[in-house]
C-alpha cells in the first residue's frame, strides 16, 4: 500500500476522482464555491466580525481586528465573554438544559456492555461546573491568570475542570497521558503550574496505566506547585503527601450542589489556555490560545465543517490531551449545545468492534475520527463491523494526518452510504480550529479521496514555492496561512522571539505551517506531510528531535537521528539510527533497554520502532544530518534529486551517503528490534 505521506518525488494522487455527495447535503461546484470564498476574503475582518457576533458578548469588541502589531494580533479587541458561560450556562438556561451534553463511556467491558457509562445533561454540567470553580478558587486559591495544570484519563472530570477553570479566568494546560514525568515536569516548569489535577490511573487496553506516581517522579522538578488534586478512576492505591494531595471527591464533598460562580468577564484576547507542541528543537511550544477570536472560529468550523444540529449525536474519537479533543470534545460542541459522546478508552478493546458498538449504541450521526483509526479497522477486517447497525452515521471526516484513498474508500462504502460527506479536515494545533475542509454546512463541492478539500470561508491559504510565490497547481510548496485569522495563537507561552522566527519569518506576512502541500487544478489542496522535523505517529505529533535528545543521554550512545518510516496503520513510526560510544557494542539488549529509556523519557507515545546502530550518519558539510537520507534508507526509497532542499551537499555526495547507510542497514540485520 502506498501513502501520500512520504515525502518522496513520486508521489501520484488521484486528482480527477470526483464523488458528488448524495442528495439532502446543498453541493456546490468547484468554481461556485471559490466565489463565495473569494468574498469572504476581501475584508476578512468584517466577515470574521459578522460570525463573532452570533456568541453572546458581555461587552462588544472595539474592533474586529488589531492589527497594529504584527504577527501578535488581537481579535474583537475591546470585547469580553466567558467560554464557560457560552458552552454552559446559555444551555443550562434555555430549553437544553435537559438536553445531553456528553455520553461518557469507560472502558471496562462486561458481558452485558460497557461497565461505567454517565450521562452529563447541559444542567448538570451546569452544577458540575459551577462547583468545581467554587472548589478552584475557594480551597486553592486559583486567581484569574494562574496556570492549572492537568493530566486526566478521558473522564467527565476534564471538561468540567477546563470550564470551571475558564469560568474563573484560570489558564489550563493539559498533557497528553501518554507522556512522561519528563515531559510533564518541562511543561508545568515552563508554564509555572500552581495546581495540578490528574487521577490515580487511566483505562487503555484493559490495562490501569498510573498517572499519580507519573505526577509525583514530576513534581519533584517543579517548583512552583502548591497542590495536587487526584481524581479516583481505577481505585489504584497511589501515595498521598500530606498537605500537598487531595482527593478530587473528598475535596468536592465540602462544596454543596448548588454552589455559584459568576463567570469572569475575560477580554477577548485572555489566554484561555496553553497547549505544549512538538517542533524541531527539543523545546515544546507552549501555543497560546485566545478566547474570543478561537471561540469565534470553533463556532464557524461547528456549523460549517460538521454541519451540527441539535438533533445530532456527535463523536469525535479523539483524546482531549491533544487540540482536537480541546477544539471538537469540549469547546466547539459544547458551544454549540450538540450532545457529544466521550468514550475513554481504545476504540478495538475489548474487541475489534468496540467503536461500531458505540456508533450503534447512541446513534452517532457525526463521527470524527483519523485515518490511523480507519486502517487500523481495515486491517482487523470488515465482517467485525458488518454485524452493526451504522446506519445513523451523516456526516463523516478525519484529521491529523493524510487519509491515503484505500482507506477512504473502504470506509465510506462501509459505514453504508459511499456519498455521505466525508472529508479530511486539515489544521494544527497552532490554528486552534479547521481551517481546509470540505463544508457541508455551507455548500459541498464534489468530494475526492485523500484531498482536504478548500480553505474555509474567511481563510486565505496557499502553497508557496521557494520564493514565497504561489505555486503552479500540481507542484509540490509550503502551504501558508495568509492573513491573520480568529483562532491563531496569541504567542508562544513566554517567547514571543521564537514565535515570530518559527511562523513568520519564512516567508513575509504569512504564517509558515510546515507542511507540504499540492494544489490541483480545480483548487483542491492535498497536504503531503510535515516538511520539517516532525513525524505524525497514529496522528500524534512527535519532534524527532526529542526522541533524539532522549537517546543521546544514554550513557551507550554518542549520536542519534530519529526519522519516521511509512507505517501501513500509523501513518509512520520513529525509526532511530544510533552511534554509539567507543568500547560499546551493539546488542539485542542495548537495543530494547534504549527503546524503554525513550519511553520513560518521553513517553509510552514515543515507542521507537526499529533501532539501528550505525557507525555514522551522513552529513552535510554544515555537520547537520541529511534527514532526507536517512528517511529515504528507512522507506526503502531512492533518494532521487532532492538534494536541491539539503543544505549545501551535492547528489553524488548524498548519493554516496545513501548507499554507505542502506549498506550498513542492510548488514547489521537489525531490523524491527521491538
Ligand atoms: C499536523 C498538525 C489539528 C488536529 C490534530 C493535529 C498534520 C493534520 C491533517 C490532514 C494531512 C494533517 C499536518 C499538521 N495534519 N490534519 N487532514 N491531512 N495532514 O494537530 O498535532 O498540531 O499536528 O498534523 O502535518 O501540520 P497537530
Amino acid at each position: 500500500m502506498r501513502y501520500l505521506v512520504t515525502l518522496s518525488v513520486n508521489w501520484s494522487l488521484p486528482f480527477n476522482e470526483k464523488i458528488q455527495v448524495a442528495e439532502g447535503i446543498k453541493s456546490l461546484t468547484p468554481e461556485a464555491f471559490r466565489q463565495l470564498h473569494e468574498s469572504s476574503i476581501k475584508d476578512p475582518a468584517t466577515f470574521w466580525a459578522k460570525v463573532g457576533s452570533e456568541l453572546d458578548w458581555f461587552r462588544k469588541w472595539d474592533t474586529p481586528l488589531d492589527n497594529s502589531n504584527p504577527p501578535f494580533y488581537k481579535w474583537f479587541a475591546g470585547g469580553e465573554l466567558n467560554a464557560s458561560y457560552l458552552c454552559v450556562d446559555r444551555h443550562a438556561k434555555s430549553w437544553r438544559r435537559d438536553k445531553v451534553a456528553f455520553y461518557w463511556e469507560g472502558e471496562p467491558w462486561e458481558k452485558s456492555g460497557p461497565k461505567d457509562r454517565r450521562t452529563l445533561t447541559y444542567a448538570d454540567l451546569y452544577r458540575e461546573v459551577n462547583r468545581v470553580a467554587y472548589l478552584l478558587r475557594s480551597r486553592y486559591d486559583i486567581q484569574r491568570g494562574d496556570v492549572i495544570g492537568i493530566y486526566l484519563p478521558m473522564i467527565p472530570e476534564l471538561p468540567i475542570l477546563m470550564l470551571a477553570a475558564a469560568r474563573i479566568g484560570a489558564a489550563f494546560t493539559v498533557v497528553f497521558s501518554g507522556f512522561s514525568s519528563d515531559a510533564l515536569a518541562d511543561r508545568f516548569n515552563d508554564s509555572n503550574v500552581k495546581l495540578v489535577v490528574t487521577a490515580d490511573s487511566g483505562w487503555r487496553r484493559g490495562a490501569v496505566t498510573p498517572l499519580k506516581p507519573v505526577v509525583d517522579t514530576a513534581l519533584a522538578h517543579v517548583k512552583s506547585v502548591r497542590h495536587v488534586l487526584v481524581v479516583r478512576r481505577s481505585g489504584l492505591n497511589v501515595e498521598m503527601h500530606s498537605g500537598r494531595d487531595e482527593w478530587w471527591d473528598e475535596a468536592l464533598s465540602h462544596v454543596s450542589s448548588g454552589a455559584k460562580v459568576e463567570p469572569e468577564k475575560m477580554k477577548s484576547e485572555d489566554t484561555l489556555y496553553i497547549l505544549y507542541t512538538s517542533g524541531t528543537t527539543g523545546k515544546p511550544k507552549g501555543q497560546v490560545h485566545d478566547t474570543g477570536g478561537y471561540l469565534t472560529l470553533l463556532h464557524a468550523t461547528m456549523r460549517w465543517v460538521f454541519d451540527a444540529r441539535d438533533e445530532d449525536v456527535y463523536w469525535c474519537a479523539a483524546d482531549i490531551g491533544w487540540v482536537t479533543g480541546h477544539s471538537y470534545i469540549v469547546f466547539g460542541p459544547l458551544l454549540e449545545g450538540v450532545t457529544s459522546v466521550m468514550y475513554e478508552g481504545a476504540p478495538d478493546y475489548p474487541s475489534p468492534d468496540r467503536w461500531a458498538s458505540i456508533i450503534e449504541r447512541y446513534g452517532v450521526t457525526l463521527y470524527y475520527t483519523s485515518p490511523t483509526a480507519i486502517r487500523s479497522f481495515m486491517k482487523l477486517g470488515d465482517e467485525w463491523v458488518k454485524g452493526h447497525d451504522l446506519s445513523s452515521v451523516r456526516l463523516m471526516h478525519s484529521v491529523g494526518e493524510p487519509i491515503n484513498p484505500a482507506a477512504y474508500r473502504w470506509f465510506s462504502s462501509l459505514v453504508g452510504k459511499p456519498r455521505i460527506p466525508f472529508g479530511s479536515t486539515w489544521w494544527m494545533t497552532e490554528t486552534g480550529g479547521i481551517m481546509i475542509s470540505h463544508v457541508p454546512g455551507v455548500g459541498m463541492i464534489p468530494m475526492k479521496p485523500g484531498t482536504n478539500g478548500m480553505p474555509i470561508p474567511g481563510i486565505k491559504a496557499e502553497v508557496f514555492d521557494e520564493q514565497g510565490k504561489p505555486q503552479k497547481p500540481g507542484e509540490r510548496g509550503y502551504l501558508v496561512i495568509q492573513d491573520p485569522w480568529p483562532g491563531m495563537p496569541v504567542t508562544i507561552y513566554k517567547d514571543p522571539e521564537r514565535f515570530k522566527q518559527v511562523y513568520f519569518s519564512r516567508f513575509k506576512g504569512a504564517f509558515y505551517s510546515g507542511d507540504y502541500a499540492v494544489k490541483d487544478e480545480d483548487g483542491y489542496f492535498w497536504v503531503l506531510g510535515r516538511s520539517d522535523e516532525v513525524i505524525k505517529v497514529a496522528g500524534h505529533r512527535l519532534g524527532t528531535y526529542e526522541l533524539e535528545s532522549a537517546l543521546v543521554q544514554h550513557p551507550a550512545v554518542a549520536e542519534a537521528a530519529v526519522v519516521g518510516r511509512p507505517d501501513e496503520v500509523k501513518g509512520e513510526v520513529p525509526v532511530a539510527f544510533v552511534i554509539l560510544r567507543q568500547a560499546k557494542a551493539p546488542s539485542e539488549e542495548l537495543r530494547r533497554e534504549l527503546n524503554l529509556w525513550v519511553r520513560e523519557k518521553v513517553g509510552p507515545v514515543a515507542a521507537l520502532s526499529a533501532v539501528y546502530f550505525v557507525s555514522k550518519l551522513p552529513k552535510t558539510r554544515s555537520a547537520k544530518i541529511m534527514r532526507r537520507v536517512v528517511s529515504a534508507v528507512v522507506s526503502d526509497r531512492d533518494v532521487g534529486d532532492t538534494t536541491t532542499l539539503e543544505d549545501g551537499a551535492s547528489v553524488d555526495e548524498v548519493r554516496r551517503a545513501y548507499a554507505e547507510l542502506a549498506e550498513e542497514v542492510k548488514e547489521s540485520r537489525v531490523h524491527s528490534a521491538t
